[in-house]
């Protein structure tokens, strides 16, 4: 699937550096045409001689070629890649990508790249596990880029951990499965409910949950990578999604909710339910801030609402498919069957709060999809986009396939 492709290969700084010109040498031997472009850093790890005689092309690296003053142009660049890598991707270099600081060709072009971007990191244990390299690493998953999480094992400091960069081989299989499956879901309209809602109780205050609408935003990140027409219908969370595939509709309360989605089921071939709907609103809001010095403690009047993912399966045409989320606690394959019968899901995602890596907030999670036939599947813990790719795959073999 690499045949005929225009890669960009990024190489910082970092000593595994030296595993770049093995990446060169697969991609080149799987017909790819490589253009490396490297940090003024790189150059201290791996001579730009061996990456050009490999490549066939000269290595890129500063703004301009010194001796002849010609001027490299990173957007002609960025037009040009069918993706970019960055392999090693140091911490510094992950930081300035997250952060825009356009000091040196490398983070210049990747600005310009309307390419997917592949970014395998590569650095000490202690680095990686730095909040700084989480956040940063964070930022460019919700651009979309992908990460090529590191392996364990011994680091250059000869300490043991995760900070390796992921084998050229692997990275390349990365790039080809990409490559292969990218546009499975083309043409396909798919509509999906993202975090928590937002009940007002007075004008500042609210009832909610902690729902970070992390797997949201990785399911329509992946429809949208993988052809899709998208329409993310996302609570108040503090995550970006910048892709053209994507229609995002910024709603606060579950009332909000339910009408942008009967607004815009009609058209769509599948409904995620991926939101963390508040269960109950407040029926006497108030429209003026209660106070602590006035009177006794308010008494809340609670009422239900709306179940947004029974009224889609309601209106459920034949050859649409509704696919529901259970964060369950305890008794969870008895409610995750209930729910699949009662709001006429075709499968659902269920995780419990009881297994370790899943769940609110954290990256990663943990599920077993249950579908209306009675299949089980149960997949270990996870990167939350690598669990939106498994249920995707799961949609695209069993319930898209004319
Ligand atoms: O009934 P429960 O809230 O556990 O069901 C979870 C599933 O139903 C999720 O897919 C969730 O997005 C959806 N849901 C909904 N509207 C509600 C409550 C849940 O769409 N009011």
């Amino acid at each position: 699937m690499l045949a005929g492709k225009n890669i960009i290969l990024g190489i910082t700084g970092g000593i595994a550096a030296y595993k770049a010109a093995s990446l060169v040498r697969l991609l080149v031997k799987a017909g790819a045409e490589v253009q490396v472009i490297m940090t003024p850093n790189a150059k201290e790890f791996i001579a730009p001689l061996t990456l050009s005689t490999l490549s066939g092309k000269p290595v890129i690296s500063e703004f301009f070629t010194a001796n002849t003053g010609q001027w490299n142009s990173h957007v002609d660049l960025g037009l040009w890649a069918d993706a970019m890598i960055v392999a090693p991707a140091t911490a510094s270099t992950i930081a300035k990508m997250a952060n825009g600081v356009a000091d040196n060709m490398l983070v210049t072009t990747y600005l310009s790249a309307k390419a997917p971007v592949f970014v395998a990191p590569a650095m000490d244990l202690d680095m990686f596990k730095h909040p700084t390299t989480k956040r940063n690493l964070d930022l460019l998953r919700s651009y979309g880029n992908h990460i090529i999480e590191p392996a364990a094992g011994e680091l250059a400091s000869h300490l043991i951990g995760k900070g390796r960069m992921e084998e050229p081989e692997n990275i390349v299989k990365v790039l080809d499965a990409y490559f292969d499956q990218s546009l499975d879901m083309k043409g396909r309209r798919v509509l999906i409910t993202a975090g928590p809602t937002y009940e007002k109780i007075d004008p500042v205050r609210f009832i909610g949950n902690f729902s970070s609408g992390k797997q949201g935003f990785a399911l329509a990140l992946e429809c949208a990578e993988r052809g899709a027409q998208v329409t993310l219908v996302a609570g108040p969370v503090s995550l970006a999604i910048e892709h053209p595939g994507v229609n995002r509709i910024d709603v606060t309360s579950a009332d909000e909710m339910h009408r942008a989605v009967l607004d815009n089921i009609e058209s769509q071939d599948v409904a995620i339910m991926c939101a963390a709907v508040a269960d109950y609103k407040v029926e006497n809001e108030l429209d003026h801030k209660i106070k602590r010095e006035k009177g006794d403690a308010p008494t809340l009047v609670l009422v239900k609402n709306p179940d947004i993912a029974k009224a889609v399966g309601a209106v459920k045409k034949p050859g649409q498919v509704l696919v529901g989320f259970a964060l369950e606690t305890d008794n969870e394959d008895v409610y995750a069957h209930e729910k699949l019968a009662k709001k006429n899901l075709d499968f659902i995602v269920l995780n419990s709060l009881k297994d370790k890596g899943a769940g609110f907030q954290v990256d990663t999670n943990k599920v077993k999809i249950i579908e209306s036939d009675g299949s089980e599947t149960i997949f270990p813990c996870k990167d939350k986009r690598m669990v939106a790719k498994d249920i995707v795959d799961l949609l695209n073999a069993k319930y898209l396939k004319s």
